[in-house]
Parts: C-alpha cells; structure tokens; sequence
C-alpha cells in the first residue's frame, strides 16, 4: 500500500516541478517581439511594471545597443538608446515631454513609431510611412521602407540628444542639448559653438571653435558645414567628403581604437569626448580644459579660484557645495511690484568673466562710468570692468560664476535682488545656505553613479524631475538577456 503512493506522490512533484518549470519558463521569457532585430507594423510595447530601469524592446546585432524604455525618476520614462555594457543612454527621443512608466503609455509601430498615452495623445511620433525599424549597429535607429530600395526614411542620428556617436553628422539645422537644458551647441557659418541659456527666450555663446581651414577651405555657396567624430581620433567640421575643413584632435588621436567613440554635452557645459576600451568610457577630449573657464563652474555669485575651488563673491558668504545665494531669475525692469526693482550692490575685485572674449563690451573712461552704465539699465545685472583696456563689459543674465584673477584693477559690479538682501539681513543667509547645501547633497546621493539631470521646467507638461536613480541597469539587463538566450537555445 504504501508504492503507489509513493509512486503517486512523486508522479504529483515531477507534475508540479514541471508545471513550476513551465511557468518559470513562460516569465522569464520575454515575447518574441523583444528578441528580433526588426519592428514591423503591428509591434506594440507598454512599460512593464516589474522594470526598474531599462526595458530593452530591440537591440542592435551586435547587443551593443538597444532601444527601449528608460527610467526617468520612479514614475515617468523615455524612449531611449542605451549603450548596453555601460547602461549610458546615447539618444532620448523625448527629452522634453516624459511618459508616464504605466500600462496606458504605449509604443507602436504603425508605419511611424508612436510614443502615446490616452491623456497626451501622442507624445512623440516620427511621423513617416515605413516597414520596419532597425537599431543598426553604430546605434543609429532608422525606419526603412521595405521593398527594393530599402530607403531610410527617419534616423536618430538626425535627431541628437546630448551625445553625437562617431561617424553621425551633426548638421547646421541640428541642435546639441545638455540633459539639463542649460546648454546647447550648434554650427555657423565656419565655425561651432557652445551657448547657456541663463535666462528665458535668450542665449549667450561662451565657446567658439572657428575652423582652421588647413586640409580645406571653406568655400561660400558650396553649402553649409557639418561636423562629425571620426574614427581616427577627432572631431571634425567638413564642407564636403573630400576633407575636413577642421580638425580638434583627441588624446587617442590616430590611435586605432577597437571600441566606439562619442562625444556628450555635459551638464557643466562642457563638451567632451570619449571612446569604449571594453569596460568604460575614457575620456579623451574635453572642449574646455579648465573648470573655471566653464560658464558656471561654481553656480550663481560665485568665484572660481584656479587651482583653488570655489568662494562666493561675498565674502560674509560661507560657499557651501553649491550656490552662494538663492538662483535668481528675470531682471529688474518689473512694472508696479513693490521691491522688484530694487537691488543691493556687490563690488569683488580682481575678478573676470571666464568667457570675456565672447562677451560684448563698450570702451569706457573709468569704473564709475562702467557701473553707472549698467546701473541705470534694468536689464543690466552686472558689469566687469578692465582698467588697463578700458573694456566695460554688460552682463544681463542672473550673475553666474566669476574667475579670480590676480590682477585688482580688475573689478566687478554686481546687483543682488533685494529679497535675497532682505532675507540675509534677517539672518537666514546661513539657514539658506545650508538648505541649498542640503538639498545638493540629497540630489547628489540620489543621482549617485546614475543618470543625469534631466531637462527641469522646460516640458510643456510641466515635469519636474526628481532626479531618483534608474537602479542598476546593468545587472538587471544582463540578466534579462541571458533569459532571452535560454529561450533561443
Ligand atoms: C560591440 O562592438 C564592438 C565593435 O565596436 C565589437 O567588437 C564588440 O564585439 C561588440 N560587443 C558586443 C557585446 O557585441
Ligand atoms: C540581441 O538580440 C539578438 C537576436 O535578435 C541576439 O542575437 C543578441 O544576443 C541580443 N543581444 C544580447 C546582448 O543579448
Ligand atoms: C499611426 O498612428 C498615429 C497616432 O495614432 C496616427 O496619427 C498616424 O496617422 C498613424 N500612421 C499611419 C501611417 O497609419
Ligand atoms: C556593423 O554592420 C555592418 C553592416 O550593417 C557591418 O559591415 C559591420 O561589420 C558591423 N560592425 C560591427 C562592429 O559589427
Ligand atoms: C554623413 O554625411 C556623408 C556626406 O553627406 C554621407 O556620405 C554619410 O552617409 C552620412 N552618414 C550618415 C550616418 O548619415
Ligand atoms: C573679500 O576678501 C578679499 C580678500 O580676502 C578682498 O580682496 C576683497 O576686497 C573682499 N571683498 C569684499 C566685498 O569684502
Ligand atoms: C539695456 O541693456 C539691454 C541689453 O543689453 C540693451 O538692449 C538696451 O539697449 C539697454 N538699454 C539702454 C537704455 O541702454
Ligand atoms: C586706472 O587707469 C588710469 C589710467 O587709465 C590710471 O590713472 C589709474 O591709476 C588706474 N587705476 C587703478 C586702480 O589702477
């Protein structure tokens, strides 16, 4: 009596362990669509809830890279392009306007590739007729037409986000953001620039790259010039295929590499290049060698000491990680509010502004005349003066970092918006400070070994972002593929 329930029994636990088998099997195993190389129309994808970071949805032949849905903060998300082995997102279709990571967000190929949700509508769309997306293996995602021509009929080199992959051509008509909407880069006539947005609806060039025209020149009527990373080490602006009209060699360059090369707009708006060695990114380029001459090293009102960190501008300020008063905005000209206009005055001397060969500057007798020049402008919020040249120059943006130079004759003039003067008489400068302080190192360890800023305030929906960690992609992706090759073999 007691063999066949024995017998039973084990019949029963090879059943379940089969059927836990199956069950496991059929978890762990995404559906076919996330393991082929091509969307056709049909494909449809939501945001799995159990994703913590990275919800891969095709990747390239390699597995180098892959597009999917990337964590923005808990709750929201983008369409991105990862860099598998460093989890570093290179492209981000919707920078601006994030999706909520929830079941009615939706991706689909219907001819366009369409990020929705059934309250936006459409968030994002490439708005073209094709048959079929790829991720080709330069990470460049293209929507072909599938009959003879295979024509490419939308790319994501033509839409950059922060980063231009080697062989992507940057174009006149094409714009380089930081993820943080601060800074942007763009192309003139013959040369490249890089632009801060210190203040709404306005931009001010604080590095210009003008092509040297060694190898080339550039010819006026031939059309416009485009800029693209070579393999062989450089950045280069071109005119034609012939030659580069331009060439900004990297560390490594000429050196053969085996990995990948890009470069990023960095959220201090710097712009700087890297190539793959197999485990990290190297950096070995960066537009503007040293921290103080980038336009806001050290935040608002505050002094960039080379070799030597950062102070505030006032010296009753204790410079705490971050910005030496609260972050200023608009200008003085306000009409009827009762205190907008007014300002308090900083004077520091021995400063200049890292980015003076940009700015623009009147030739002035003598200091007084400088500081009355910018005092009775409203729009003015400082002024350096230079009292071997003469120079005056104007600031009209919310006053970011100066550079500490040696040389006293050299003095600013700042205005400070009277609320903050009033508050600090008061005595809550320091309590600020703290608060600031405080709120700099939270959103440091939050963002810890993880993802950038993402552009704040500039979505038309209004998100703001909160700057929480997409987790350890990385693992979670690795695992996540092994499966895949599980079910394949
Ligand atoms: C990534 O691409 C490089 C070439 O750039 C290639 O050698 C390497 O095998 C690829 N990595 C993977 C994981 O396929
Ligand atoms: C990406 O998918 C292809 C099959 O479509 C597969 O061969 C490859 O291994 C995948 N990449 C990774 C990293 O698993
Ligand atoms: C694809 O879907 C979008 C959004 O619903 C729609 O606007 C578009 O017309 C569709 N495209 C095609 C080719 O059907
Ligand atoms: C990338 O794909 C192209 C063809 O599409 C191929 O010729 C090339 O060898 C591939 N490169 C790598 C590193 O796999
Ligand atoms: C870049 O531009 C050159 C010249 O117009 C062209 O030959 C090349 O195919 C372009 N590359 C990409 C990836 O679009
Ligand atoms: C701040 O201190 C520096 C040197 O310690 C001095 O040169 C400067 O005049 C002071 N500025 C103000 C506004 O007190
Ligand atoms: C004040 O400064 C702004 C911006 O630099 C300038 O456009 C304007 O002409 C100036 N106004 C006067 C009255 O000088
Ligand atoms: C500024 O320059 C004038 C002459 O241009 C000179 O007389 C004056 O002494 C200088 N002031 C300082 C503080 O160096």
């Amino acid at each position: 009596m007691e063999r066949p329930t024995e017998l039973t029994t084990r019949l029963y636990a090879t059943q379940l362990l089969l059927i836990i088998f199956v069950l496991l099997f059929m978890t762990t195993c995404p559906p076919v669509r996330a393991t082929t190389q091509e969307l056709l129309k049909g494909f449809t994808a939501t945001p799995n809830p159990s994703v913590s970071s990275f919800q891969a949805l095709l990747n390239d032949s390699n597995g180098n890279f892959s597009l999917g849905f990337l964590r923005v903060g808990r709750t929201q998300l983008s369409l991105a392009i990862l860099h598998v082995p460093s989890a570093e997102p290179v492209w981000l279709a919707n920078p601006t306007s994030l999706a909520r990571w929830s079941e009615p967000t939706r991706l689909f190929f219907n001819g366009s590739l369409v990020l929705s949700d059934p309250h936006s509508g459409v968030l994002w769309s490439t708005q073209t007729n094709g048959g079929r997306v790829l991720l080709l293996n330069t990470s460049n995602l293209q929507i072909q037409e599938i009959d003879d021509s295979l024509s490419v009929l939308w790319q994501s080199f033509d839409f950059p986000s922060d980063t231009l992959l080697e062989n992507e051509n940057f174009t006149a008509s094409m714009t380089l953001f930081s993820s943080n909407g601060l800074y942007s880069m763009r192309l003139g006539d013959d040369f490249m620039g890089l632009y801060a947005k210190f203040k709404p609806d306005s931009t001010q060039i604080y590095w210009k790259h003008k092509a040297m025209e060694a190898k080339a020149e550039i010819v006026r009527g031939q059309g416009p010039i485009y800029a693209r990373v070579s393999s062989n080490g450089f950045l280069g602006m071109y005119q034609t295929e012939i030659a580069p009209v331009d060439v900004q060699p990297f560390d490594s360059f000429q050196r053969p590499i085996a990995g990948i090369r890009r470069i990023r707009l960095e959220t201090d708006g710097n712009l700087k290049g890297y190539y793959w060695n197999g485990l990290s990114w190297v950096l070995d380029f960066r537009a503007i060698p040293n921290e103080c001459d980038l336009p806001s090293s050290c935040g608002s009102y505050a002094l960039c000491r080379p070799g030597d960190g950062c102070a505030c501008l006032d010296n009753q300020t204790e410079y705490i990680s971050g910005k030496c008063f609260p972050p200023e905005s608009g200008d003085f000209c306000g009409e009827g509010e009762e205190n907008e206009n007014e300002f308090g005055v900083l004077r520091r001397k021995g400063v200049e502004l890292p980015y003076k060969e940009r700015m623009g500057f009147e030739k002035m007798g003598s200091l007084e005349e400088c500081e009355s020049f910018c005092e009775k402008n409203c729009s003015c919020w400082g002024a350096v003066f230079n009292n071997a040249s003469g120079f005056c120059y104007k600031v009209d943006y919310p006053i970011e970092t100066l550079v500490s130079v040696g040389d006293e004759t050299k003095v600013g003039y700042f205005k400070v918006k009277k609320v903050a003067e009033k508050k600090k008489d008061l005595g809550f400068a320091a309590g600020i400070g703290l608060l600031a302080g405080a709120v700099v190192i939270f959103v440091g360890v939050a963002g810890f070994g993880s993802y950038r800023i993402w552009r704040s305030k500039k979505g038309p929906n209004g998100f703001m972002e909160d700057g929480f960690s997409p987790g350890p992609y990385k693992d979670l992706g690795s695992a996540s593929f092994r499966s895949i090759e599980l079910c394949q073999g």
